[in-house]
């Protein structure tokens, strides 16, 4: 790793980088978030925002959930320009039959059927022999092979699934018609380098693997949401499962911001690219937090609100010489105007006397000190010092000079 490639708004794919589609859950695993239900306005808002951002593919929902889920599919479909429109069907002819309905209208209709296949689902939660669940992807893949020509099939819990095992899985459903193979790792349990090493094994071992795409899709109970996606392209997947913000189930998924950031600021390292407008990001961002009701944390990378402010006073004057000193990206090329120096007691002279500068004050050597000192005074005292109170402590230095 040399020096960093500071990624500006206007980004040309790599040469010799392969694509990765991307995939955005937000509208069915980012709603199962608790409390973040939306309204059908809500999720076309959000349907329009993703397409024309450069989403390949739209999970709009789980059409046989409910009436509303329903709607917002076949509503989605109906009017999405770009992207693919999927819609979720568990391993049951009845889904499957009622998501092949949702998605008819799309111009390019997928349905994502999905089976558990770790011991502790097959015992616990389905009462399942290992023979019957083969039987039953064999099946349900065929069923929506049938009714559409892009069949995506996961396995639940694939990463406590013996691989063994899994390698029978994944034959069933190419075999069946599956064009897309997912392997989730739905409780957010695999470490990176057994992620990588799962989708190695698989396309190693199942016959007829180059026939499918693999795909990630991750849950973030370690943290660990998107460097296991990361981990998974290394592996060969080129598909990535996420949703904006991160949103989901319990911590919630790989956040899409995230992913797309990570391959294009380390494109060097990793030479995959997406087709995402990353300038809609924070757009997508402030929409999808609005209309699910969940707040972005200030920290959080990308998109949140300090992810492009700097307060020590260190860092802010190493921003005023040259951004790349501090940044990674440019806050443009994700949708953020400028970065922010926010004034609080760490900030030194030279961001004080460029944020004066900023407000229309140019202060002489002496009054420029002793603002100064008020100011760290102040700062001491207060949180976050606003530009109205840098104002009035100018005012007052110059009324009292
Ligand atoms: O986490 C998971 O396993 C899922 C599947 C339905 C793909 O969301
Ligand atoms: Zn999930």
């Amino acid at each position: 790793m040399t020096e960093t490639n500071h990624i500006s708004r206007v980004e040309t794919a790599r040469p010799n980088s392969e694509s990765v589609v991307i995939f955005d859950t937000t509208l069915r695993d980012g709603e199962q978030s608790p409390g973040a239900t939306m309204y059908l306005e809500d999720k076309l808002q959000v349907a329009d925002v993703l397409d024309a951002m450069g989403v390949d593919i739209i999970e709009a929902g789980f059409p046989i959930a409910s009436v509303g889920d329903f709607e917002a599919v076949s509503a989605i479909a109906e009017r999405a320009k770009n992207a693919v429109i999927a819609g979720l069907a568990r391993a049951i002819e009845a889904d499957i039959a009622r998501c092949g309905e949702a998605v008819r209208k799309a111009r390019r209709p997928r349905i994502h059927t999905f089976v558990s296949t770790s011991p502790i689902h097959l015992q616990h939660q389905m009462n399942k022999s290992e023979e019957q669940v083969l039987e039953i992807i064999a099946r349900t893949v065929a069923q929506a092979r049938n009714l559409v020509d892009d069949v995506e099939w996961s396995a639940m819990d694939a990463t406590r699934t013996p691989i063994e095992y899994l390698c029978r899985c994944v034959e069933a459903a190419i075999r069946a018609g599956a064009t897309t193979i997912n392997l989730p790792d739905t409780v957010g349990y695999a470490l990176p380098s057994e992620y990588e090493a799962m989708f190695r094994t698989i396309r190693e071992r199942v016959p007829d693997a180059d026939k499918a795409i693999f795909s990630v899709h991750c849950h973030d109970d370690l943290g660990l949401a998107v460097a296991n996606s990361l981990a998974g392209v290394a592996g060969g997947a080129r598909q990535i499962e996420c949703t904006i913000n991160g949103l989901g189930e319990r911590a919630g998924n790989a956040a899409l911001e995230e992913v797309v950031m990570a391959l294009r600021v380390r494109g060097d390292a990793m030479p995959y690219h997406s087709a995402i407008d990353s300038t809609m990001l924070t757009r997508a961002s402030k929409l999808v937090s609005a209309v699910s009701s969940s707040p972005v944390q200030y920290n959080k990378a990308i998109v949140g609100r300090n992810a492009f402010a700097h307060e020590s006073g260190i860092h802010q004057d190493g921003m005023l010489k040259n951004a790349q000193t501090y940044e990674i990206m440019t806050p443009a090329s994700v949708g953020v105007s400028k970065t922010s120096l926010v004034m609080g007691k760490h900030s030194g002279r030279h961001a004080f006397k460029d944020k004066l500068r900023e407000l229309g004050y140019e202060l002489g050597e002496n009054a420029l000190h002793d603002a100064f000192v008020r100011f760290k005074d102040l700062a001491d005292r207060k949180k976050i010092v606003y530009d109205e109170d840098l104002i009035a402590l100018v005012d007052d230095e110059i009324v009292h000079a």
